[in-house]
C-alpha cells in the first residue's frame, strides 16, 4: 500500500484506500434487501423482453417502439472514438473558448503549462479541470461562472514533480482552482472567446473572503482562531458542479474537499466527525497543510467543517461576497437542480457523490417573487433525505431534531450523519440532478457502485441492492428519475422509475447488459454530467472507464449523449478526448452555441502538440440552428 502515490488515485479511490470500511452488512438487512433484489431483477429480465414491471414500468416497453417514434434528434448519431480529439455530428462544428491557463486579463499572460507558473499569474487566468458551469446574461453582457474542480499536480509543479515546495507553491495551487467569472462574445469564424479584462472577469479561489448564512452561521463547530465569530470563512473548494437559481446567481457546489486538509502531527488525535468525511492526517497531495496552517488540522481542527457547502455567486456584481448557505447542508456536493414548488417555494435538490451516500433536497420556507428580495430563501426551509421502496414509490424524509436525534445546526454540519439516523437510501454515487422543465420529473446520474452489495458505506450503512440501485458491484451506473405527486416539488411523496441503467449489451449478462433503451450503437458507462434544455430533451455526460476494453470494450471515450423523456430514446452526441472526462455544459443566450467542458484530458488535446489542457469548447450548428 505504501507504494502507492495518492496523487495517482481519484478522490473516490483515495476515500476507499485511506478509510477502508468493514466488508460486514447488517445481516437483517442484507435479507430484507436481497428478497426486493430478486424481485426486481426479474422485473429487468422480463423489462428487456418487453414486459412493463413494477418500478421499470414507465419506461420505453421495446426497442422496437422506440425505433417506431419520430425522433427529437435534430442530428446524425456519432460512432464512439477512442482519439485525443471531440468528436460532433455531421453539420456541426466546435472550437476552444478557454484554456486551462489562457488569460483573463492581459496581465495575465505569464503562464507556461511546459515549465509551471507561479501564484502570482495564477490570479489571472483561466484554471484548472473545468466543470459545472452557466452562462448569465449581464446588461448586454454574455458571462460564464465554471467552476475548476480540482489541480493536477504534475502538471502545475513539474519542476518537482507534483510536490509542493514552498508556500508560494501551496498558493498557485490554490489560485489554479475554485471559480472562474468570464465574459465571453462570439468570434469570428465561429464559437466564442473569452472578452479579456472585461469588468466581469473575476477569479474566486481557495482564499477567497466568503460569509456563512444560514442556521450553522456562527455555530461554534464553525469557530477558528482567525474568524471567532464562525461568519467570515475563506474559499470555495472542490467546485464540481454547479447550478443557477432563478434570481440570476450560481450555486458552485464543494465536493472533495477532505483531501485538502492534513496534518503536520501523525498523531493528533482527530475530532469524531473526520471520518465520515474522509479528513485526515495525510490529506491527497495538496500539502497545503505544511505551509498554510489553516489546512493543519492538528492546529485548525474547525477548518475542514467550513468546507463542503453549497456557496452562491452574484456573477453580476464583481464585488459581491459569496455566501455559503449553511441551510443546504454539508456533504460532497455535486450540483444543485433549483426549481420552485407550485405555491412558489424553492426547491434544491442535490446529491452527495461518495459510494452509498444520499440524495436530498431542500424546501425553503419563504416563497419566490420575480423582483423581490431573494436573499433570505436559501436559509430558512427543511433539509429533506430521499427513501425509495421497491414499489415505486418512494418519499423524503425531514432531517430534524425529532428524525435524526442531533440539533437543527449539528443537522447541517454533519448532513451525512443525520441522514443516516433517518433513515435515507444508499444510492450508488449520487452525481448530478437536474429537474425537467416541461415536466415534474427530477433526475439523478447514479455514476456507479462497485462497494453496492458489497460493503456498507462511509458511515457503516449497509448498502445492499435496493430498488434505483439494482445492481451489486455496479460498474456502470443508471439515471434514476422520480415523479412527485401532485406534480408538486414541494410535497414529500413521489414515484420513481429508472430512466436507463447503463451497461453493456454486446458482451455483458443480465441486467449488466443495460436497459431496453441502450443498444450496441449508444451504450456507455457511469453517467455523471446532466443538463435539460428548453425543449425537455436531457442531456447525459459520462465519466467512466474509457479503455474501450473488457465490460466497457465498445463504450471507447467519454462522451455526451441526449435522451428523450418521453420516448426513452439516448443517441450519442459528442465525444471526448481519451484520457477526458465530458461534464459541464450550458448555452448562449441565443441558444445557437452550446459549451461543454472537457476535463483531465489525455494526448495533446486541444491544441495537437504540448501538454493537455483542460477546456471549455463551443459546440454549434454551420447552418446557424438552435442547439438546446
Ligand atoms: Fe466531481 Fe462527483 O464529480
Ligand atoms: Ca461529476
Ligand atoms: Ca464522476
Amino acid at each position: 500500500m505504501k507504494d502507492i502515490d495518492p496523487r495517482e488515485l481519484s478522490a473516490d479511490e483515495w476515500d476507499e484506500l485511506k478509510y477502508p470500511r468493514p466488508e460486514t452488512n447488517d445481516f437483517d438487512q442484507v435479507v430484507e434487501e436481497a428478497i426486493s433484489r430478486r424481485g426486481f431483477l426479474g422485473g429487468v429480465l422480463a423489462f428487456g423482453s418487453g414486459a412493463a414491471v413494477m418500478g421499470v414500468g414507465n419506461l420505453m416497453s421495446s426497442t422496437s417502439a422506440q425505433a417506431q417514434a419520430a425522433s427529437r434528434f435534430a442530428f446524425t448519431p456519432i460512432g464512439i472514438a477512442t482519439d485525443f480529439t471531440v468528436h460532433v455530428p455531421e453539420g456541426y462544428a466546435w472550437s476552444t473558448v478557454a484554456r486551462w491557463g489562457d488569460p483573463l486579463t492581459s496581465g495575465g499572460n505569464g503562464f507556461d503549462p511546459a515549465s509551471g507558473h507561479d501564484a502570482e499569474t495564477a490570479q489571472h487566468i483561466f484554471g484548472e479541470n473545468t466543470d459545472g458551469m452557466w452562462l448569465f446574461k449581464v446588461d448586454g453582457r454574455e458571462v460564464i461562472a465554471v467552476n475548476h474542480e480540482y489541480a493536477n499536480l504534475k502538471t502545475n509543479l513539474p519542476a518537482s514533480d507534483g510536490v509542493p515546495q514552498s508556500a508560494d507553491d501551496v498558493l498557485m495551487l490554490q489560485r489554479i482552482q475554485g471559480v472562474t467569472i468570464m465574459e465571453v462574445a462570439p468570434k469570428d469564424g465561429g464559437g466564442y472567446e473569452i472578452v479579456v479584462d472585461s469588468p466581469m472577469n473575476r477569479r474566486i479561489d481557495h482564499n477567497t473572503p466568503m460569509r456563512f448564512a444560514g442556521p450553522a452561521a456562527g455555530h461554534d463547530l464553525l469557530k477558528t482562531d482567525a474568524d471567532p465569530e464562525g461568519m467570515a470563512p475563506l474559499g470555495t473548494m472542490n467546485n464540481c458542479g454547479s447550478g443557477p437559481t432563478p434570481w440570476g446567481t450560481y450555486l458552485t457546489c464543494e465536493e472533495n474537499f477532505n483531501g485538502y486538509f492534513g496534518s503536520t502531527d501523525p498523531e493528533a488525535a482527530l475530532p469524531d466527525d473526520f471520518d465520515r468525511y474522509g479528513i485526515g492526517h495525510d490529506g491527497w497531495g495538496y500539502d497545503y497543510h505544511k505551509f498554510d496552517a489553516r489546512f493543519d488540522i492538528s492546529k485548525n481542527p474547525a477548518e475542514p467543517r467550513r468546507q463542503g457547502w453549497v456557496t452562491e455567486i452574484d456573477p453580476s456584481d464583481p464585488t459581491s461576497t459569496p455566501v455559503k448557505r449553511t441551510a443546504l447542508g454539508r456533504f460532497k456536493h455535486e450540483n444543485t437542480a433549483v426549481t420552485l414548488a407550485p405555491d412558489g417555494r424553492v426547491v434544491v435538490y442535490m446529491g452527495d457523490d461518495e459510494r452509498g451516500e444520499y440524495l436530498y433536497k431542500f424546501v425553503s420556507n419563504g416563497v419566490y417573487t420575480p423582483g423581490g428580495a431573494t436573499d433570505h430563501l436559501l436559509d430558512d426551509g427543511t433539509l429533506f433525505v430521499a427513501k425509495f421502496h421497491a414499489d415505486g414509490t418512494g418519499e423524503w424524509l425531514a432531517l430534524t431534531p425529532e428524525t435524526t436525534g442531533m440539533d437543527a445546526a449539528e443537522i447541517l454540519i454533519f448532513t451525512r450523519m443525520a441522514a443516516s439516523a433517518a433513515g435515507g437510501t444508499t444510492m450508488d454515487r449520487p452525481e448530478w440532478v437536474q429537474v425537467n422543465p416541461l415536466a415534474a420529473e427530477g433526475y439523478a446520474a447514479l455514476t456507479n457502485n462497485k462497494n453496492r452489495g458489497v460493503q456498507p458505506n462511509a458511515g457503516g450503512d449497509p448498502t445492499p441492492v435496493n430498488g434505483p440501485n439494482p445492481r451489486e458491484a455496479n460498474n456502470y451506473g443508471q439515471i434514476v428519475r422520480w415523479f412527485p405527486a401532485n406534480d408538486d416539488h414541494g410535497t414529500a411523496a413521489f414515484r420513481w422509475d429508472l430512466f436507463v441503467m447503463a451497461g453493456n449489451p454486446v458482451t455483458a449478462e443480465g441486467a449488466y447488459k443495460g436497459s431496453a433503451n441502450v443498444n450496441p450503437g449508444n451504450m456507455f458507462n457511469s453517467p455523471d454530467g446532466m443538463m435539460f434544455d428548453s425543449a425537455g430533451l436531457v442531456w447525459i455526460q459520462t465519466d467512466g472507464d474509457d479503455s474501450n476494453e473488457g465490460e466497457f470494450e465498445g463504450m471507447g471515450n467519454n462522451q455526451m449523449l441526449v435522451g428523450d423523456p418521453v420516448s426513452g430514446q439516448i443517441e450519442r452526441f459528442l465525444t471526448g478526448p481519451n484520457g477526458s472526462e465530458v461534464t459541464g455544459l450550458c448555452w448562449s443566450a441565443d441558444r445557437k452555441t452550446m459549451f461543454v467542458g472537457i476535463q483531465h484530458p489525455g494526448g495533446s488535446f486541444p491544441d495537437g502538440e504540448g501538454l493537455p489542457r483542460s477546456s471549455v469548447i463551443a459546440v454549434w450548428r454551420e447552418d446557424g440552428g438552435l442547439v438546446g
